[in-house]
């Protein structure tokens, strides 16, 4: 097996998933904002140290994103944070994208931009201790939306990222984020979600991405935020495998949901749900945002006395996680810890 396929395969596998910690600058103040911390380079250093350099995550936590102010900060006992991290058996990852743009001519749409120069930036990423890359396409439902312009224009630029990934020994994490706000339906879920996945992976194949070389990040099937009838666990993890099963080559080793907004809990009773229904070809985990950090988040608070709770909680919903790749998530995890 070559190195990328193994790379692949350890960020799935069993019982682990990924900390999607490559919080933009932007996005993280908005997090620091609703805790009232100022979004200092000190205190965005401190609040992933604290996340790092928790003990124990490594049983559940295959590798961690990393933004690139962060790739290149230390633990506070100096050790540069991928060094840190690959000291546990933790795989340092990278966001590569420079983030969703509107779409030109495409009223509500995004694409993602950061292809020019990507290649030396690939190289100097690796230098730095990356294995692994992300790039996050985001596409909206709305009246008329998606359109295949928006579909195909993203899908081309993932792909475009992912060919130069391989190339330059990254393993190209692809994230197309269906998103779910709105007032639609569980069925439009599937249908944009469907859509999107076969256009992503006829662009993959037209760029000659080998599939046992990436790991898929999607939404997972549901109803929109607003939607008046939310489907129930089962009906999520149901359509989604359904979805899935039709649409990603089972050359592909794993499949790592973002929680893109759902509750931490509902983000891991659904991947519970579906790890307990099984029959995929592939791995099927997490690489969570806030469904990781809203608890530790809120824990810490920006206080160095909080380290230890905010650590705590971030062990637990790791856990939590944990035991969803295997379907053996339970509500009584959740008191047990309380
Ligand atoms: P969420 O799980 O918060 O959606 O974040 C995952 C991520 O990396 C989005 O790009």
């Amino acid at each position: 097996m070559g190195e990328l396929e193994q790379i692949a395969k350890a960020m799935v596998a069993p019982g682990k998933g990924i900390l999607a910690a490559d919080e933009s600058s932007p996005t993280i103040k908005k997090r620091f904002d609703s805790i009232n911390v100022e979004s200092t380079e000190e205190a965005r250093r401190g609040y992933r140290d604290m996340l790092f350099t928790t003990a124990g995550a490594e049983e559940h936590v295959s590798g961690v994103i990393l933004f690139d102010e962060t790739i290149r900060q230390n633990s506070a006992d100096g050790t540069p944070f991928p060094k840190l991290l690959e000291s546990k058996g933790i795989l340092p990852g990278i966001k590569v994208d420079a983030g969703a743009k509107d779409l030109p001519g495409a009223p509500g749409e995004k694409v993602t931009e950061g292809l020019d120069g990507l290649r030396d930036r690939v190289k100097e990423y690796h230098g730095l201790g990356a294995r692994f890359a992300k790039w996050r396409a985001v596409i909206n439902i709305g009246d008329g939306i998606p359109s295949d312009y928006c579909l195909d224009a993203n899908a081309h630029a993932l792909a475009r990222y992912a060919a130069l990934c391989v190339e330059g020994g990254l393993v190209p994490i692809v994230e197309p984020e269906v998103i779910m706000d709105g007032s639609h339906s569980l069925e439009t879920c599937y249908e944009v979600t469907a859509r999107t996945l076969q256009k992503v992976f006829t662009a993959l194949y037209e760029q000659r991405v080998p599939c046992e070389q990436m790991i898929l990040k999607p939404n997972m099937v549901i109803s929109g935020s607003d939607c008046s009838t939310q489907a129930s666990v089962t009906q999520v993890a149901e359509a989604t495998l359904h979805c899935f099963h039709r649409s990603v080559p089972a050359a592909v080793p794993g499949i790592v949901f973002l929680s893109g907004g759902q509750s931490d809990k509902a983000a891991t009773a659904h991947l519970s749900e579906m790890n307990k229904l099984g029959g995929g070809p592939w791995e099927l985990s997490f690489s969570y945002g806030r469904a990781l950090q809203a608890a530790p988040l809120k824990a810490w608070g920006g206080k160095s006395e909080n380290l230890a709770a905010a650590q705590k909680a971030y062990l637990h919903r790791a856990r939590c996680n944990g035991a969803a790749r295997s379907g053996s998530y339970s509500a009584e995890m959740e008191s047990q810890a309380a």
